[in-house]
């Protein structure tokens, strides 16, 4: 463990490093790729250029040498951080890699005011909290080998069937190429897909929610195409256009921790903006076929008609179920937005609720569930991307 004056070193400093935060998280990731540029066959090059997974490594940093004595308090967002790591192949020989440039950053941007001192107390600091991560992960990546049908890293699947469900939308359904069936999975985790796109140098590695309940036999993910006159959007152009039915794909085996708890029977509400409604509908099928009689609504925002994506699907659901409600709002009409209103008419604010889409969507109906009364345990979301601070208040 860590001696009583490591830690005071560690606490006293916490907040210098938080306010360089960005600046040392942004020179560790140039430094680290210049040095070992095969990290960039796992890194999302579009969430660095955005930043945002500069700001969620420093963020988890300092959030877990402030609990250094008690890291079972940051448990929670470790476990979510290791899910995503799990998904992507990140390996225990990563870390110290990680270790080092994170260092050598911070004595870059603190320069003279970064003692030997500072230096060796963060990094047994990193050292502990590496070690916490390499734990979790090491369970995690034994529980998904381990299970029927499972495995560790990435496996080859076929793309059985392709189907269009809106102007943006298309899913694809996923078999793996060996022939076997697939893990059953909880309702609202994700996949990794990783491709090689020709052209491009690293391999791309992009999570997919799986979007329909648990079958035996077949994945099914289901990918917004991002647009036409954006640059970037490689993976979901590429797979919009030119991957097809009998191509390969690279998937890891499901991970996250945004799941339905299929074990209450209290009402469930589904509130979802855009793309953000492929784990709703592996949620809400689960609902329907497993226990129907559970109160259920399903609220979605679209942008209109023609990017409105599963809507027949929802209907027949909700019409086999014993008490199920469905609205969908457009948001290029004037009253088309999901307020409080109708959030009061259609959630029943006892039970759970979950909510997935852009930012700003859910920072909106996040701060008026709360005002309906609902609390934190009760209010469950994805971001699809790397977890950024909500603004709810
Ligand atoms: C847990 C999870 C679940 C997800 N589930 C789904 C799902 O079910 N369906 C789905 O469609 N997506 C889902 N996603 C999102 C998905 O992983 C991809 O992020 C998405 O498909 C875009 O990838 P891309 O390669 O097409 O776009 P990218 O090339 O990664 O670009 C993404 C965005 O970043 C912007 N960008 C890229 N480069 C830059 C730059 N240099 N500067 C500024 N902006 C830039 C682009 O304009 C674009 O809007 C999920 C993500 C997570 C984390
Ligand atoms: C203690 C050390 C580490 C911490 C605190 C940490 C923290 C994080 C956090 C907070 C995220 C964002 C998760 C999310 O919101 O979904 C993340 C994602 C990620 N991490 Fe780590 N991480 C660590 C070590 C590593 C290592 C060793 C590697 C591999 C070299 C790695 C590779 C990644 C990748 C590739 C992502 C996804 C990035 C993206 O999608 O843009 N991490 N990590």
């Amino acid at each position: 463990m860590l001696s009583a004056e490591t830690k005071s070193i560690i606490k006293a400093t916490v907040p210098v490093l938080e306010e360089h935060g960005t600046a040392i998280t942004t020179v560790f990731y140039k430094n680290m790729f210049e040095a070992h540029p095969e990290l960039l066959n796992i890194f999302n090059h579009a969430n660095q250029a955005k930043g945002r997974q500069q700001a969620a490594l420093a963020n988890t940093v300092y959030a877990a040498a402030v609990h250094i004595d008690n890291l079972e308090a940051i448990l929670p967002a470790v476990v979510q951080i290791a899910n995503k790591h799990v998904s992507l192949g990140i390996k225990p020989e990563h870390y110290p890699i990680v270790g080092e440039y994170l260092l050598k950053a911070i004595k870059e941007v603190l320069g003279d005011a970064a003692t030997d001192d500072i230096i060796n107390a963060w990094a047994e600091a990193y050292g502990v909290i590496a070690d916490a991560f390499i734990g979790v992960e090491k369970d995690m990546y034994e529980k998904v080998e381990s299970q029927e049908n499972g495995w560790k890293f990435f496996k080859d699947f076929i793309v059985a069937r392709k189907e269009k469900e809106s102007g943006n939308i298309t899913s694809f359904y996923l078999k793996p190429a060996e022939g076997s069936n697939v893990p059953a999975y909880q309702p609202g985790q994700y996949i990794s897909v990783r491709m090689s796109i020709p052209g491009e140098k690293y391999t791309m590695i992009r999570q997919y929610s799986l979007s329909q309940a648990s079958k035996e036999d077949e994945f099914r993910i289901s990918v917004k195409r991002e647009a036409d006159n954006d640059p970037n959007g490689r993976v979901s152009v590429y797979l919009h256009e030119e991957v097809n039915v009998g191509d390969r794909l690279e998937v890891s085996a499901p991970a996250g921790e945004f799941v339905l708890d299929t074990e209450k029977k209290s009402p469930v509400a589904f509130v979802s903006g855009g793309v953000g409604i492929t784990p709703m509908m592996s949620m809400f099928e689960t609902v329907a076929t497993m226990t129907p009689e559970r109160p259920t609504a399903f609220l979605h925002a679209a942008r209109n008609e023609s990017f409105h994506a599963f809507d027949q699907d929802i209907r027949k659901y909700t019409a086999s179920m014993d008490n199920a409600t469905y609205k969908t709002l457009y948001s290029d009409e004037p009253s088309g937005y999901i307020t409080r209103e109708l959030l009061a008419e259609y959630v029943d604010v006892s039970g759970e609720v979950y909510v997935c889409g852009p930012v700003p969507f859910m920072e909106a109906m996040i701060q008026e569930l709360r005002a309906l009364g609902m609390n934190e345990d009760q209010i469950h979301f994805e971001f699809f991307g790397p977890a950024v601070a909500l603004q709810t208040v």
